[in-house]
């Protein structure tokens, strides 16, 4: 089973180059099957969740050519079946925007309920609303949710809660119905506005995204498209995080940097200074870091995907910070493994309270879920000793060529199998 092996201590110095948006180009991908046209992406992460998707997708007969790493030519025109249900699918939560796609396309989607990273309930309620609203039946069963119509028609739909997921969804099948679709309540976030914008592309007629009103003229066919998706916040905010952590100074490139707002408002009043210019952001911890109060919150708020980030630098911070998950109500599960390196946090529901100590001590340690285990490769970095990281495939499914942008920042970190790389790895670092 593959590992990180960590030793810990080094500032992160350089510059970094961050990718395409993982949480933009699943739907993207999902929703290119909407034309029998060819479509051209550009800028996909080459990470496992969407390479899950893309396996997916061609067996049900999507024809999917990767000119190169990043870039995929899609073409939809030869889909033999409306029925995903591989078993990887059902790993990753992104499969249902297949349902949205081929709901609007076909007026008829079975997709293996979704998966993805265990952070709390997941409902699809809202999903299952909007669907329902525009006239669709929608019902689980054997696994799959199973959504039908005769035709769409356009809705006037309220969220309950504000849902990335539902909103683009609900937008994907509103897309091909009849008449005008009202979302409200709708999901603010970079990546819906990506998803919009990438569907206007092929000749949708979608107004609003990024405000909490986005409005769908429904249209009778969509067209080819050349697109390429947006940089990855999350990435881009791991790596800020990552220089504020171990003390370093690290220039991230490839950025936008308005996405990363609520970020970098943070940084600044933990004590960094990051510098923004047109494409990327410098982000530079010279001085002890100090606590501060943080609450998870749809975009424009601090994003729940950057919320271990925050904590594990919080936790090396002088003073008492809370940090309230307003999102997901299982995510400080990393928190047991944190403290096994010396954190001092006591988790009360949706709140952690924590007391900054001076520094971490490296352990052996498990990533539970996607972004905790991001989070806790950087309290490694930042660590006195070496520290292994167990289940990195969670990591793998978001985050390309982890090890390797963080090495070429200076840290020292590999890939190992065994005991034996382990000593080997203890042997060159020590
Ligand atoms: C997306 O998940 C992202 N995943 C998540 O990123 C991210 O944490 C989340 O949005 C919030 O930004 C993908 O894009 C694939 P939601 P999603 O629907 O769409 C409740 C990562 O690390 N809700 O916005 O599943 C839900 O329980 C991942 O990259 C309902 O009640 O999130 C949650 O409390 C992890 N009913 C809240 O809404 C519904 O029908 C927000 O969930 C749908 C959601």
């Amino acid at each position: 089973m593959e590992q990180y092996a960590i030793k810990g201590g080094s500032p992160l110095v350089g510059e970094v180059e961050i990718g395409g948006a993982k949480n933009a180009a699943l739907p993207i991908l999902a929703a290119s099957v909407m034309t029998d046209e060819t479509v051209y992406i550009d800028n996909i992460p080459d990470v496992r969740d969407t390479n899950v998707l893309l396996n997916a997708m061609e067996n049900v007969g999507v024809m999917v050519k990767r000119t190169d790493r990043h870039k995929i030519t899609i073409n939809a025109s030869n889909i033999n079946s409306l029925v995903v249900e591989d078993d990887n699918i059902k790993k990753i939560r992104a499969s249902y925007y297949l349902l949205g796609a081929l709901l609007g396309k076909y007026k008829h989607a079975e997709v293996a309920l979704p998966g993805g990273c265990d952070i709390g309930c997941r409902a699809i309620d809202q999903h299952i609303k909007g669907f329902r609203a525009l006239g669709a039946e929608v019902c689980i069963e054997y696994g799959l949710i199973k959504a039908s119509a005769g035709k769409l028609s356009g809705s006037h739909i309220y969220m309950d809660v504000v849902s990335v997921g539902a909103t683009i969804n609900i937008m994907m099948a509103a897309t091909m119905a009849e008449g005008m679709t009202i979302i409200e309540n709708a999901a603010k976030e970079p990546h819906v506005v990506d998803v919009a914008n990438f569907l206007n592309s092929m000749g949708a007629n979608i107004k609003g995204a990024g405000t909490d009103v986005i409005r769908i003229k429904g249209v009778s066919r969509l067209h080819s498209t050349e697109y390429t998706i947006i940089p990855d916040q999350i990435e881009a905010g791991t790596f800020m995080f990552a220089a504020a952590i171990t003390k370093g100074d690290v220039m991230v490139k490839n950025v936008i940097p308005k996405h990363l707002e609520s970020i970098t408002a943070k940084l600044l009043e933990i004590g960094c200074e990051v510098e923004e210019a047109d494409d990327c952001v410098r982000v530079v911890s010279s001085k002890p870091l100090v606590h501060t109060h943080v609450k998870t919150l749809p975009y424009p708020g601090f994003p729940t995907d950057m919320q271990p980030q925050i904590t594990v630098a919080l936790a090396l911070s002088k003073g008492t910070s809370i940090v309230t998950e307003s999102i997901f109500e299982n995510r400080f599960k990393y928190v047991d493994e944190l403290t096994r390196m010396g954190a001092n946090i006591k988790v009360e529901g949706n709140t952690a309270i924590i007391d900054g100590v001076a520094k971490y001590t490296g352990a052996s340690i498990s990533a539970p879920d996607l972004r905790a285990g991001a989070a806790l490769v950087l309290a490694a970095l930042s660590a006195e000793g070496y520290t292994t990281v167990d289940d990195i495939r969670y990591i793998e499914r978001g985050y390309e060529d982890f090890h390797l942008k963080l090495q070429s920042l200076g840290a020292q970190i590999e890939l190992i199998e065994t005991e034996r790389d382990f000593q080997k790895f203890k042997l060159k670092t020590g």
